[in-house]
């Protein structure tokens, strides 16, 4: 039995030990926004954020993460009005067929909160090393996300749009 907190609710699980975050949510929390795409860590499109910070749900297994706060697609916003992300996302078509819609905006919010916080430097010294965020910076911190749709003009603007 493992104690899961997802979106500030208290789970207790019964899970093979061997359970990947991603599928206790999906399959055992059905909390199935977070979608499964490689299940193997290469397309982003299972990103949750786990204290803040966002990771690869499939790449990390569910009894790793007692005591954490893990956030998905399903715990921002109110049923009353989308989070400002998702919002931008619907007002610049930053999607196509969506598959990997949920995974990029949890990823863009982590992604603020780490250029935020500086992190990780050597990417702002890669590119302009300033402070504002750049196009082509965004591009890059969220390159872990892949949009089969090649949807990353509007998704780029999307997240420019939130940040603004
Ligand atoms: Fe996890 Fe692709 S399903 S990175």
């Amino acid at each position: 039995m493992i104690t899961l907190t997802v979106n500030d609710t208290v789970h207790e699980l019964d899970l093979d030990p061997r359970t990947s975050l991603l599928d206790a949510l999906r399959d055992h929390l059905a909390l199935t926004g977070t979608k499964k795409g490689c299940d193997h860590g290469q397309c982003g499109a299972c990103t949750v954020l786990v204290n803040g910070r966002r990771i690869n749900s499939c790449l990390t297994l569910a009894i790793m993460h007692e005591g954490d706060a893990v956030t998905t697609i399903e715990g921002l916003g109110t049923p009353e009005a989308l989070h400002p992300m998702q919002a931008s996302f619907l007002d610049h078509d930053g999607f196509q067929c969506g598959y990997c819609t949920p995974g990029q905006i949890v990823s863009a919010l982590g992604m603020l909160d780490e250029f935020r916080a500086g992190w990780p430097s050597h990417v702002s010294e890669s590119l302009d090393g300033g402070t504002e965020l750049s196009d082509e910076e965004i591009s890059e911190r969220m390159s872990g996300n892949i949009c089969r749709c090649s949807a990353y003009p509007n998704i780029v603007h999307a997240i420019r749009a939130a940040r603004d």
